[in-house]
């Protein structure tokens, strides 16, 4: 099989490369290579490949930002997917997208759990971007796969965990102060990986929702992390209203990965023994990249 993966030296796309190039013909762009925003890049790029599936890792990602840098945001998660979509239609190529769980408004009670059919309505902008993309694929694609992650984590570039141990490393006996209140699942990149190969084989179309199993608060994730990886801490609760951030964020993340299971086919295993894993294997390489003095 022929794989395309945009975004390929990002979180999730490294992982993709590395786990699909075990047994398929792959071809990796990141933003030296193509800027998934136009559309001659994008139909150029495919064009050369003629991928039999593409699997869009690329997004503008910081949630934050993406406040204030609308049209940047926009443009990378609307027109950006929709650019790949309409490529994918003119070689037949199944085309696989990444959305994610701020595409809802959190407001369930805790654990009820979001579903594939539950409605969105995103606090962020960044969430609306996310949102609007999933439409822009739908209503594009001949062929699609949605897969809703959250919390992701991996081993290339940065994310929530490192910046923990960052600061951890740096001053242990100093309070961090970490959200007890938004719940929701971290989730391994190299899992999702996984996950999305497995629906590739089975055939699956539309959304998905692809988080670790179990829940937790990022506290309690961080808590978890830097005790497994035997840093001392001094991390604290907060409630959302002492950590305020430029984009909202929602209190209930947690999503159900109805689809998968209903068809026999969830491999995203519980977030615990998933971070122990990435731990086991990683603890080293991460130690070495967080020095203390960086
Ligand atoms: N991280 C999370 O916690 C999380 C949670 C839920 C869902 N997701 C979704 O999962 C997907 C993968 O996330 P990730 O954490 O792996 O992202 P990431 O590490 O930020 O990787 C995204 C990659 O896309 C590249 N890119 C940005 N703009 C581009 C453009 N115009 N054309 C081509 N490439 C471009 C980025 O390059 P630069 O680095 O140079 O910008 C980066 O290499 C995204 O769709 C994200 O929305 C992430």
């Amino acid at each position: 099989m022929k794989v395309l993966i945009t975004g390929s030296k990002g979180q999730l796309g490294s992982d993709c490369m590395s786990l699909f190039s075990k047994d398929n013909n792959v071809v990796g762009v990141d933003i030296d290579e193509i800027n998934i925003t136009d559309y001659a890049d994008v139909i150029e790029i495919v064009g050369n490949v003629a991928p039999d599936v593409i699997v869009n890792c690329a997004a503008y990602t910081n949630v934050d930002a993406a406040e204030t840098e609308r049209e940047t945001a926009w443009q990378v998660n609307v027109q950006g997917p929709r650019n790949l979509a309409r490529s994918a239609n003119k070689f037949a190529s199944l085309f696989i997208h990444v959305s994610t769980d701020y595409v809802f408004d959190g407001g369930k009670e805790v654990p009820d759990a979001y579903v594939e059919v539950d409605a969105p309505n995103p606090t962020s902008y960044y969430g609306v971007t996310k949102l609007e993309g999933e439409r822009a694929v739908s209503e594009t694609a001949d062929r699609y796969i949605i897969v809703r992650p959250a919390w992701m984590y991996g081993i290339h570039g940065g994310n929530f965990f490192k910046t923990m141990l960052r600061l951890a490393r740096r001053n242990p006996t100093k309070e961090i102060k970490v959200v007890n209140d938004q719940f929701g699942s971290p989730t391994w990149s190299y899992s999702l990986a996984r996950q999305i190969k497995k629906l590739i084989e089975v055939k699956g179309l539309g959304i998905y929702h692809t988080t670790s199993e179990g829940y937790c608060t990022w506290y309690e994730a961080a808590r978890y992390f830097l005790e497994k990886m035997g840093v001392e801490h001094s991390i604290v609760p907060c409630t959302t209203e002492e950590y305020p951030t430029p984009a909202a964020r929602p209190k209930n993340s947690i999503l159900k990965n109805a689809r998968l299971q209903e068809d026999n086919i969830n491999s995203m295993p519980y977030w615990k023994s998933d971070m122990d894993l990435y731990i086991s294997r990683f603890k080293g390489r991460l130690m070495d990249e967080l020095k203390i003095d960086k």
